[in-house]
C-alpha cells in the first residue's frame, strides 16, 4: 500500500531518471565532448574577480578619465552589468532544466563564470564613480525578451549566440578604443570567459534546432528578428556615449555581424549546412545598419534612409573569413 502510494507520487519527478538511456547520434556525442570540455576549461581558467580588479587599479593607480567620459563609460557598462546579470539568470535556468549531462555541465559553470561577471562589474563601476540604476527602455527590451522566452532553444540562441556575441562586440571595440585601461585590461578576462559561453550555444542548439518542425522552426525565426530589432534599437539609443568614447556605431554593428555570422556559421557547420533564409537576414540586417547608422551628427533624410537601405540590401553579402 505504502508502496503504491510513493509510486504513485512519483509519477512525476524533476530527476530525469532515464537521462542516461536517451539515444545520440556520433555528432551528438561529439559535441557533448566539447561541452564537457567547456565545463573544465570553465573549472581551470576560473579567475578571482576581487584579487584580479584590486591589481590591475594599483598597477593603473586608480582610474582616470575625464567626466563626460566617465559618464559614457558607466552608461554603456551600466547595459553590460544588468546583462550579466541576466546572462547568469539564463544560465542558471539552463542549468536547472537542460536535461544532457554535458549540457548541463557547461551551463552550470557558465552560471559560475557570470556571477563573477557582475559583481566585479559592479564593482568597477563603484571604482569609476558610477551608480547603476536603470537602462534605456530598448536595452531592457532585448534583457526582457531572452529572460521572458518559454522554450530553452529561445534563451540558449538569444542569450549564447546573440547576446554574448554583442557583448563580445563591445568588449572588443572598448579595448581597442584604449579609453581607459583597468577596463581594458579587464576585458580581456571576460573576453576569454564569453567565447566558451558561445560555445554552449554553437555547440548544443544543433541538437535543439534539429527537433524543431514547422511552426516551431518559424517561431525561432521571428524570435531572433524580435530581438535583432530591439538590439539595433538599443545600439542606437547607446550611439551618442559609444560617440563620446570614439566608437562609432556603425563600425561596432559590422564587427557584431562578423562574429554573429561566425557563431552562427560554425553552429550551421555541425547542422549540414546554413539555411537559405539566411541570406535573406543578412541582406535585410546590411539595410538596415546603412540606413540607421549614417554616423552621429550626420544629417540624412528619410528618402535618403530608404535608398540607403535598398543600396545595401542589394549588396553582395560579405562572407566571414
Ligand atoms: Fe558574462
Ligand atoms: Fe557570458
Amino acid at each position: 500500500m505504502i508502496t503504491q502510494l510513493a509510486e504513485w507520487h512519483g509519477r512525476k519527478s524533476r530527476i530525469p531518471f532515464d537521462m542516461f538511456a536517451l539515444a545520440r547520434s556520433a555528432d551528438d556525442a561529439r559535441r557533448a565532448g566539447k561541452l564537457r570540455h567547456i565545463y573544465h576549461r570553465g573549472q581551470d581558467l576560473a579567475w578571482d574577480g576581487q584579487e584580479v580588479l584590486a591589481s590591475l587599479l594599483a598597477k593603473h593607480g586608480g582610474i582616470h578619465v575625464p567626466p563626460a567620459k566617465a559618464r559614457a563609460l558607466g552608461k554603456v557598462f551600466e547595459m553590460i552589468l544588468w546583462g550579466e546579470l541576466a546572462a547568469w539568470k539564463v544560465s542558471a535556468e539552463l542549468a536547472d532544466e537542460l536535461v544532457p549531462l554535458e549540457a548541463k555541465m557547461a551551463a552550470t559553470a557558465q552560471a559560475h563564470d557570470e556571477a563573477r561577471h557582475f559583481y566585479v562589474m559592479y564593482d568597477y563601476l563603484q571604482a569609476l564613480g558610477y551608480t547603476p540604476t536603470k537602462v534605456d527602455p530598448f536595452s531592457q527590451r532585448v534583457l526582457d525578451l531572452v529572460l521572458g522566452a518559454r522554450r530553452m532553444t529561445h534563451k540558449l540562441l538569444g542569450m549564447q549566440l546573440m547576446l554574448e556575441t554583442i557583448a563580445l562586440t563591445i568588449f572588443g571595440e572598448v579595448r581597442d578604443s584604449g579609453v581607459e585601461p583597468v577596463l581594458c585590461e579587464l576585458l580581456r578576462y571576460y573576453e576569454k570567459d564569453e567565447a566558451r559561453h558561445v560555445g554552449l550555444g554553437t555547440q548544443f542548439l544543433p541538437t535543439l534546432l534539429r527537433g524543431e518542425r514547422g511552426i516551431e522552426a518559424a517561431e525561432t525565426m521571428l524570435f531572433q528578428l524580435r530581438l535583432v530589432f530591439w538590439a539595433t534599437a538599443s545600439l542606437k539609443a547607446m550611439e551618442p556615449d559609444l560617440h563620446e568614447l570614439g566608437i562609432s556605431a556603425h563600425h561596432l554593428n559590422e564587427r557584431g555581424k562578423e562574429i554573429q555570422t561566425k557563431a552562427f556559421a560554425e553552429m550551421w557547420a555541425q547542422m549540414g549546412g546554413t539555411p537559405p533564409s539566411h541570406a535573406a537576414v543578412t541582406r535585410l540586417l546590411d539595410g538596415v545598419d546603412a540606413a540607421m547608422f549614417p554616423g552621429v551628427g550626420v544629417d540624412v533624410s528619410v528618402g535618403e534612409r530608404v535608398k540607403r537601405f535598398f543600396a545595401a540590401a542589394r549588396a553582395p553579402i560579405a562572407t566571414p573569413a
